[in-house]
């Protein structure tokens, strides 16, 4: 599947700059590609700032003609997973909902946005980091310091859309019977104790709408990814 690559050397964010495009017009192509590896103002979930370190984090943001639902997210971090099994051995597991870990450190955090007909969703990857801020020094981590290999970033930036768009296509931007089970045996959460909203329980599953299914002393609990983190593992 083609799509158009839009490549900046430098952006407040690439997420910003995703929805800026889609409000001057339609996009030529049903996907479009944008990458920095210097972004400024990196916005995370919830609010938060993501940090990235100028040159060495791919920053970037695919356009996929999928009206938004929390599956999108879900799905990408599982085509995420294909991308960076494509170019390491490294043993990479999900942080639900969309934390990609290795070592139980994050290596790659997404946010989905959306306007009416359109995901942007975006996606920054520990690639060539050998320093983090110390702010997030212990609970990060990157593909360089689990292999000691540099790795290239529009070749990155290409290789997470091309399995992003495949996981989609394949999936229709559902979460399918198959993808869901995929996804679970990926979760680094199932099985460990969590704490959200105040509480605590045991991850034993992912609900049909994404939803983390936490066991708890009152029962199951269906947490909602747009509300809450999980803390478990960092
Ligand atoms: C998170 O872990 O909270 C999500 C982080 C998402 C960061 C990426 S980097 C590219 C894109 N542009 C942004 O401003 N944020 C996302």
């Amino acid at each position: 599947m083609n799509f158009d690559i839009i490549k900046l050397n430098e952006t407040e964010s690439t997420n910003t700059y995703a929805k800026a495009l889609l409000k001057s017009g339609e996009p030529s192509m049903p996907f479009t590609l944008v990458y920095t590896e210097n972004q400024t103002k990196g916005r995370g979930r919830l609010g938060r700032e993501w940090l990235s370190t100028q040159g060495d984090t791919l920053c970037m943001s695919l356009i996929a003609p999928y009206p938004y639902n929390p599956a999108v997210t879900l799905i990408s971090a599982v085509g995420v997973y294909h991308a960076l099994r494509e170019i390491t051995d490294a043993d990479i597991k999900i942080k639900w909902p969309n934390d990609l870990i290795i070592d139980n450190k994050k290596i790659c955090g997404i946010l989905t946005e959306s306007t009416d007909k359109y995901a942007v969703i975006g996606i920054g990857i520990n690639l060539n980091t050998t320093e983090f801020p110390k702010e997030i020094a212990h609970k990060a981590t990157s593909l360089k310091i689990i292999t000691g290999t540099r790795y290239n970033t529009e070749e990155t930036a290409k290789c997470v859309t091309k399995n992003i768009i495949s996981v989609l296509t394949n999936t229709k931007g559902f979460l399918t019977e198959a993808l869901l089970k995929e996804y679970t045996a990926l979760c680094a959460n199932i099985g460990i104790e969590i704490h959200f909203k105040g509480q605590t329980g045991i991850a034993v599953g992912i609900a049909p709408d994404g939803s983390l299914i936490a066991k708890t002393k009152n029962g199951n609990e269906f947490i909602n990814s747009g509300e809450v983190t999980v803390s478990g593992i960092y």
